[in-house]
């Protein structure tokens, strides 16, 4: 009898997709923290933004990248510099040298988010090709937005949000196909207003985990005083179905998470303006302005200048990510090198949630905050509509 419910409840527990404990596969924590990330040595040409993301050697000698005196990796803007017009403002963007596939669990928990007017942080997962591997938006922010934002962005065009979904999150835009010249991805806000910015900071920080699983991506939030005991006890597994409802649920019963994720690799950047924080109208929605309104406010504003003392909080300060899987072993691979990531010339992903890949008005050069208007424009368009637009969803059987 005994047996036989069991067989029952193991049995219910994986036709669900809620497939007990995942296992440690990696950790990046400490003074070891930095060894197996990939730094990206050039500037943001994905959103536009007004940053050049330095070199390791770079990163390490102007401080931007490094392990503080309580064991936590900073990753933050420069905010000792002066910068001169057309210039850009130095900061780090790092990927992982693994790629993580379906059946696995990221975790970051951190002490503090950047935050600030024209900073645009973002933890992230994403496959290569963009937007054909896949594109996780775990944390999403930009000036002072008072909650994290989520988004998947796929190709394709029938991976959709479900608007029947079990999430506490506000379900923004339904359609998760970005294609090049793109949309916002489908998006969750969050309900919890220390998510990000000094609130998290004030609240100790917290805890991000994504469950990245073929029934489905699921995400939660927790501030440190509510972080799940598997996890904040740090046990060498974690159990997702013991966490209650998650912030964000994209369930397979809308989108065939294997169909359109690839193992991922996981990004933690900080750019500045570019396409989302520095859209002219977005901005102001929360940050003020200082002389005529014009396309690149956010950049004159902030960006330079200035003795960089307004990014003082555009800092992460990690206290470990960590890859749990039920997925075999991890794949070592270094298919993001700085050289790869750099040059390339088309669909490198971006981590926004106005994200593709537009280089053709990034690529001008010249004035780093100069966008041309048509795209500002476009991208101003594509943010507002998107948001706006009512979608079908398709009816799929689950399972
Ligand atoms: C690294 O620093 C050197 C010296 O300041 C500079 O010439 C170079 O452009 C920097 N590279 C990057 C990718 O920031
Ligand atoms: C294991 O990962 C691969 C690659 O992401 C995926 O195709 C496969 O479905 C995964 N298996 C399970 C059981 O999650
Ligand atoms: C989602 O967006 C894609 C790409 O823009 C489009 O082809 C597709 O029709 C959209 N799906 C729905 C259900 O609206
Ligand atoms: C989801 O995609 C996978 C991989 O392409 C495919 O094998 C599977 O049949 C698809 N599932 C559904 C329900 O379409
Ligand atoms: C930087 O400028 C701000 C005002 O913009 C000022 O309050 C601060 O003292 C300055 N810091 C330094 C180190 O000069
Ligand atoms: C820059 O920000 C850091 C926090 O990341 C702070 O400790 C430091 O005092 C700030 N100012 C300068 C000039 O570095
Ligand atoms: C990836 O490249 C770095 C150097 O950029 C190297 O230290 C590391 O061992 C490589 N990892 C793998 C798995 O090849
Ligand atoms: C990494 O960059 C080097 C050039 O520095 C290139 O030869 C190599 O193929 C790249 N690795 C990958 C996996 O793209
Ligand atoms: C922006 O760049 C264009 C040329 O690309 C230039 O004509 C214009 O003056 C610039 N605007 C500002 C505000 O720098």
């Amino acid at each position: 009898m005994k047996t036989a419910l069991l067989a029952t409840s193991i049995l219910s527990l994986s036709a669900s997709g809620a497939l007990g404990a995942y296992q440690l596969a990696k950790e990046y924590s400490g003074q070891s923290f930095f060894d197996d990330w990939e730094f990206y040595g050039a500037p943001d040409l994905t959103t536009d933004g007004d940053v050049n993301w330095v070199t390791e050697a770079n990163a390490t000698a102007e401080h931007l990248a490094y392990v503080n005196g309580a064991g936590h990796a900073i990753i933050k803007v420069d905010n000792s510099t002066d910068v001169p017009y057309p210039d850009k403002r130095d900061t780090v963007r790092i990927t992982t040298e693994d790629t993580f596939p379906l059946g696995s669990v990221f975790i970051i928990d951190a002490y503090h988010l950047p935050y600030g007017c024209s900073v645009w942080p973002s933890f992230w997962t994403k496959g290569p090709n963009w937007p054909d591997g896949g594109e996780i938006d775990i944390i999403e922010t930009i000036n002072l937005m008072k909650t994290n934002q989520y988004a998947l962005h796929t190709g394709g065009t029938d991976c959709l949000a479900s608007s029947s979904a079990k999430q506490t999150g506000q379900l923004g835009n339904t359609n998760c196909s970005s294609p090049t010249g793109g949309q916002a991805g489908c998006t969750v806000t969050e309900s919890s207003d220390s998510s990000v910015g000094l609130a998290f900071a004030a609240a100790g920080g917290g805890v991000y985990a994504t469950q990245f699983d073929t029934s489905g991506i699921n995400i939660w939030f927790w501030n440190r005083a509510d972080i799940p005991s598997d996890i904040s006890s740090g046990a060498n597994s974690v159990d997702p179905s013991t966490w209650g409802e998650p912030s964000a649920a994209y369930p397979s019963s809308s989108c065939n998470i294997s169909e359109y994720f690839v193992p991922q690799q996981l990004v933690l950047d900080i750019t500045l303006c570019g396409n989302w924080a520095g859209d002219p109208t977005i901005y102001a929605s929360t940050c003020p302005v200082n002389g005529t309104p014009n396309a690149n406010t956010c950049y004159y504003n902030n960006v330079i200048n200035t003795n960089g003392s307004n990014y003082d909080t555009a800092y992460f300060e990690v206290s470990y990510v960590k890859a749990f899987t039920t997925n075999g072993s991890v794949a070592a691979t270094n298919v993001t090198n700085s050289s790869t990531t750099s040059t390339s010339a088309s669909g490198s992903a971006s981590g926004s949630a106005a994200s593709s890949t537009n280089t053709a008005s990034a690529g001008s050069g010249g004035a780093a905050g100069n966008t041309s208007g048509a795209v500002s424009a476009f991208w101003h368009k594509a943010e507002v509509y998107v948001g706006a637009a009512v979608l079908t969803l398709a009816a799929w059987t689950m399972m």
